[in-house]
């Protein structure tokens, strides 16, 4: 196979240059987000399924010799799996990183940040489907809104850990509600805040495109209150980032379903129970771990992960007829 020849950068049979890591450390949470899981949560991984923090930064290192240039740690709740900041460090000083960042839900990040900063951590998001105490609630099934500002406030008090996003996930009847509160949030902290589009990852799959509102309609909601104006996009950054025309701060639209960004997708994704998958939407995963343990080599690896991203998904099918869902929720993915 042409394309297994060590040295060369990860690249899929589209000519797109994987450099995006997400690496899934627990399929656990502490929250039960109506989008992601049901109230009564899911059958969790045993933990021996899981893969060690010695196990993950082999796999780490060998994506970086790869070409992986940015990490990120995600979960279910990556804060949920003990020790974390232990993964940080290891992950933090594998050379050729230039990147490592984690996103949370932030209710353990109070306690945490200090020690994830002095591990290494660069960049944290946070996820906040709403500023207003019952809101949150509703949403998250945790009364936490208090806990995760805390949890914001101190991850921010570390200059080292810039920049700090906020996400909330943009659901149909429920975010409309939120739009001015986060750009005022916006423009009187130094956080990004970004809406994402709710897409039919949730577990209770009660996802339908009626109840994806959509980025062009939270911007022209805020746009009203609040004029924007667009800043240049970076390549493969997946949000179309807005500043106010009258002052500071900035507020961004991941669109996943309106707008996908599939073409430019430079991402891939490793579970917790280290399964590769190079789209959130993939009905096949590749296991790493089963080769892992029974003790194959870093070149035997190598080429079970360039033939696994060769075949990529060439973009999502989610507003096409046949669409099936992955059996895997959000939770089970990693963001
Ligand atoms: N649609 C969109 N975003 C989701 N997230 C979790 N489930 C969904 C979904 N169904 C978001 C979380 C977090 C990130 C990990 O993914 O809010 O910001
Ligand atoms: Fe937990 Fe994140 Fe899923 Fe919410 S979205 S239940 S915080 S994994």
């Amino acid at each position: 196979m042409g394309q297994l020849t060590g040295g060369n950068p990860l690249v899929d049979g589209h000519g797109r240059r994987i450099s995006d890591l997400r690496v899934s450390v627990t399929d656990r949470c502490n929250f039960r987000c109506q989008y992601c899981m049901p109230a009564e949560g899911l059958p969790w991984l045993e933990r021996e399924e899981i893969l060690s923090f010695e196990e993950i930064e082999r796999l780490v290192r060998l994506f970086v010799s790869l070409g992986v240039e940015d990490v990120r740690l995600t979960g279910g709740e990556p804060l949920a799996r003990r020790d974390l900041p232990r993964l940080v460090a290891m992950l933090a000083g594998i050379p050729g990183l230039a990147d490592l960042s984690l996103t949370t839900n932030g209710y353990l990040l109070e306690r945490e940040a200090a020690a994830l900063v002095a591990a290494g951590i660069r960049r944290v998001n946070v996820s906040v489907d709403s500023l207003q105490r019952d809101r949150f609630f509703q949403m998250t099934r945790r009364d936490a809104l208090p806990q995760v500002l805390r949890g914001l406030e101190a991850i921010g008090s570390h200059p080292s850990v810039r920049p700090i996003k906020v996400n909330a996930v943009a659901i149909r009847g429920f975010s409309e509600a939120e739009a001015l509160r986060f750009a005022e949030f916006a423009r009187s902290t130094a956080y990004q805040v970004r809406f994402i589009e709710f897409m039919p990852l949730d577990a209770d799959a009660a996802w339908t495109p009626d109840q994806v509102l959509k980025g062009e309609e939270l911007r022209a909601l805020i746009d009203a209150a609040f004029p924007l104006e667009e800043v240049p996009r970076e390549p493969s950054a997946t949000a179309r980032v807005f500043r106010f025309r009258d002052g500071g701060g900035e507020i961004g639209f991941i669109n996943p379903i309106s707008e996908p960004f599939c073409a430019d997708c430079n991402r891939i994704r490793l579970t917790a129970d280290g399964k590769l998958r190079t789209c959130l939407f993939s009905l096949h995963e590749t296991d790493l771990r089963g080769p892992l343990r029974a003790g194959a080599g870093d070149r035997e690896l190598e080429e079970t992960i360039r033939a696994a991203v060769w075949r990529k998904e060439l973009k999502h099918r989610v507003n096409e007829p046949g669409f099936r869902r992955p059996a895997r929720t959000m939770s089970a993915i990693g963001g």
